[in-house]
């Protein structure tokens, strides 16, 4: 039962794939919460999974775009906002691929085509689709915008490759935008940096079922679920948290804070 903190806000949200995706949680926890939403995701990923069911379910348009179009981005907020019937409170970016990654190349022997191709899906998409948004001021004032990160952007985590200077780069992004986006509209942009959660971007991460439990035992609180996550998102969606911006926040159980661990240590 949701408590109504999304009442009468309209929202696009990215990279819903299959219902184990953090994007598939944060779209039917918005519902939940009383927001209108539009589901997108690019067109290849919208004959697997099950993103059209998800869009009957939650009474969601579904609308393809490749986020590293501008021109698929333009379409998809000018559709957005017709189909919601205004502007803009809250987008969620829920998008991460890498070729290297998933082709299993080593950091030291990445191929820069794909590399070039990471930035431009996991990082540089999320500079677009608020530059789109801002050009045709389709936000409206004290909304909200929201990427997802992982701590690999500031320790170094081997296997996540260079889906860490990806994410270093999606934070960044957050910060310089959100100056721009605070001056424009007080609009806020920030970053949750989530815990290893089991997706398909998750699981393509080497060793990645190991790493989860080192992680949950890491962890004070254990990791944080998608679930959790959804949670979270509505928080920030909401208009209780319209003072935070342009910040890198933690949802991880206290990971990130942590040292040592016995739990870790007496295995
Ligand atoms: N799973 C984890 O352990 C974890 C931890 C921290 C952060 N994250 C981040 O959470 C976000 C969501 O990932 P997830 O774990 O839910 O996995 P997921 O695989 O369900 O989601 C990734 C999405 O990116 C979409 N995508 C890929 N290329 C695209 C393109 N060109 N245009 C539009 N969309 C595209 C995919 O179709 C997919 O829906 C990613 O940014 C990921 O890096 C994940």
């Amino acid at each position: 039962m949701g408590n109504n903190l999304l009442q009468g806000k309209k929202g696009i949200i990215f990279g819903a794939l299959d219902d184990k995706s953090i994007a598939w949680k944060v779209a039917e926890r918005c519902v939940e919460e009383g927001a209108q939403i539009t589901l997108t995701n690019a067109p290849v990923a919208l004959r697997f999974g099950g993103i059209q069911k998800l869009g009957e379910a939650l009474n969601a348009p579904v609308i393809p775009a490749d986020a590293t179009s501008d021109e698929d981005l333009e379409a998809l907020i000018d559709q957005s906002t017709e189909a919601l019937g205004g502007k803009l409170d809250f987008v969620l970016h829920s998008i991460g691929m890498s070729l290297n990654v998933r082709k299993n190349r080593a950091y030291t022997d990445l191929k820069y085509d794909w590399m070039h191709k990471t930035f431009d899906i996991s990082a540089i998409s999320f500079h677009r689709v608020m530059q789109m948004a801002m050009k045709k001021d389709a936000m409206n004032d004290w909304g909200s915008i929201l990427a997802l990160t992982y701590i690999a952007a500031q320790r170094v985590f081997p296997d996540y490759n260079e889906m860490a200077e990806s994410k270093a780069l999606l934070e960044s992004f957050a910060r310089s935008f959100g100056y721009h986006w605070a001056k424009a509209k007080n609009v806020r942009v920030n970053t949750i940096s989530q815990s290893p959660t089991m997706t398909t971007a998750g699981s393509g991460v080497k060793g990645f079922d190991e790493f989860f439990s080192y992680a949950d035992k890491m962890s004070p609180l254990g990791n944080a679920s998608a679930d959790a996550c959804a949670d979270y998102c509505v928080a920030m969606f909401s208009d209780l948290t319209r003072y935070v911006t342009m910040q890198n926040l933690f949802h991880d159980g206290g990971f990130s804070r942590m040292g040592m661990s016995p739990d870790v240590l007496n295995q």
